[in-house]
């Protein structure tokens, strides 16, 4: 099912917004050209990704430096304090839609 998340033209370089979605908080962010919607609550200790550092097609989580690919929402490197590594899952990732000059989500 479709759910708007914010119209085309709010979409500028490096963009991210926040937005709830069925109790669901999601992060849309424009980079590089393509519009990512993933789940806006890290998968380590539930730190807000849209806080974090943008890198290509990754986030860093700014607590404990997990980074998630915004394509897969595979990790790509595990979050850690100090030295010690620790677990994280995979993010939940959700597909754009772009219609009539709005980004829709699909949540499925
Ligand atoms: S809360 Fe995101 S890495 Fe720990």
């Amino acid at each position: 099912m479709l759910h708007f998340a914010v119209n085309y033209d709010e979409l500028v370089k490096d963009f991210k917004k926040r937005v709830i979605i069925e109790g669901t908080p999601i992060l849309v962010t424009l980079l590089a050209d393509k519009v990512y919607a993933i789940q806006d609550k890290c998968t380590h200790m539930g730190a807000s990704l849209s806080k974090g550092t943008f890198n290509d097609h990754k986030v860093q989580c700014r607590l404990h430096g997990a980074v998630f690919d915004l394509n897969t929402g595979e990790v790509q490197t595990k979050p850690h304090i100090s030295f010690i590594k620790m677990p994280a899952k995979k993010a939940k990732v959700f597909q754009t839609v772009i219609q009539d000059e709005k980004v829709y989500i699909d949540i499925k």
